[in-house]
């Protein structure tokens, strides 16, 4: 399936793609920053960096896995069963996982299937969450500060003298 998707795009892309030339791709330029609709909770990142947590105490996967992950309402709640539980964000917070619901976050960063990228293998080699992301720390409201388009990921592969072969990112079959 991933395979497939990738040849489509191949087809549709080919008058950008230089097959022979690796660094003469040209590709999309995304308009930045990108907006993204109201999220289901008006969570601020600003105010909880503020109050002393880390990055990684809610998105977990981060340093280990692939997905850095987005936290559950559950997890809010082990603090805002106690912090603000009257304000109405909380309660709707509350009321979601009462229902046993999950917190549909709309998504700001995200690759198509066709592309292979780890948070825990950028994070080993010393990468920052602000150099892709931005200075989430002082935001109330994300937006898509940094591009993920294919040419911002070789730029910085060219930058570390890291490897910008079409297998490296994308699963090419044999
Ligand atoms: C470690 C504890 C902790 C966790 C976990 C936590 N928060 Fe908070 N949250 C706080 C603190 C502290 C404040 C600031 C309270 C204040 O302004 O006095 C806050 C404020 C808020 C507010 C503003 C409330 C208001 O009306 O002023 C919202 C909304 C909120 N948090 C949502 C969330 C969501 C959603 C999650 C889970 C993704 C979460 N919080 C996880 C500690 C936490
Ligand atoms: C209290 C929990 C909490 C902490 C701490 C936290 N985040 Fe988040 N993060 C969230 C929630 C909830 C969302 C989804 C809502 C949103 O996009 O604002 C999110 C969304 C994001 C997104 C966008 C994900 C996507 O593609 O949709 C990025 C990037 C991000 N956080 C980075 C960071 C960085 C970097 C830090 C540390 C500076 C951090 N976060 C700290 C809870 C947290
Ligand atoms: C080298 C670039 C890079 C770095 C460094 C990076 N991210 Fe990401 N992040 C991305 C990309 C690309 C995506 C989209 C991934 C996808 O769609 O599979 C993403 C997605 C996310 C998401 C959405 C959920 C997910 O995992 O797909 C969160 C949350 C997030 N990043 C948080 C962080 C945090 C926190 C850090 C630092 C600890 C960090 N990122 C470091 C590039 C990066
Ligand atoms: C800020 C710099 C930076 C950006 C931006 C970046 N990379 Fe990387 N990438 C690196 C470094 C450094 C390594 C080497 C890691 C190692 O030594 O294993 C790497 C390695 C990789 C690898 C090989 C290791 C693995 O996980 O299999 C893949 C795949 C990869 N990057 C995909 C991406 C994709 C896809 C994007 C864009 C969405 C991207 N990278 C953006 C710095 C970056
Ligand atoms: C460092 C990671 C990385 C490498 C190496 C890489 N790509 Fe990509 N590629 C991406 C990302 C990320 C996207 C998705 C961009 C988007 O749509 O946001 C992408 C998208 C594409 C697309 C879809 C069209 C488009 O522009 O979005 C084609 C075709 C493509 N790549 C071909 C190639 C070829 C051919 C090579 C080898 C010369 C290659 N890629 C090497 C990361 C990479």
């Amino acid at each position: 399936m991933r395979f497939l998707c990738l040849w489509a795009a191949l087809l549709l892309a080919q008058p950008v793609v230089d097959l022979s030339a690796q660094t003469a791709y040209k590709g999309k330029i995304e308009n930045l920053p990108v907006e993204v609709a109201p999220q289901p909770i008006a969570f601020s990142h600003k105010t909880h960096i503020a109050s002393g947590m880390k990055c990684l105490d809610c998105h977990t996967g981060a340093a280990a896995k692939e997905r850095a992950g987005l936290p559950g309402a559950d997890q809010c709640l082990l603090c805002h069963s106690a912090i603000k539980a009257d304000s109405p964000e909380i309660q709707k917070l509350a009321a979601v996982n009462e229902r046993g619901g999950k917190l549909d976050w709309v998504r700001v960063y995200q690759v198509p299937d066709f592309v292979f990228f780890s948070h825990a293998n950028h994070l080993k080699a010393g990468e920052r969450c602000t150099a892709c992301h931005g200075d989430v720390e002082q935001r109330d409201v994300l937006a898509k500060e940094v591009s993920t388009s294919m040419i911002e990921c070789m730029n910085c592969h060219v930058k570390r003298e890291v490897s910008r072969e079409c297998h490296l990112c994308h699963d090419l079959g044999q």
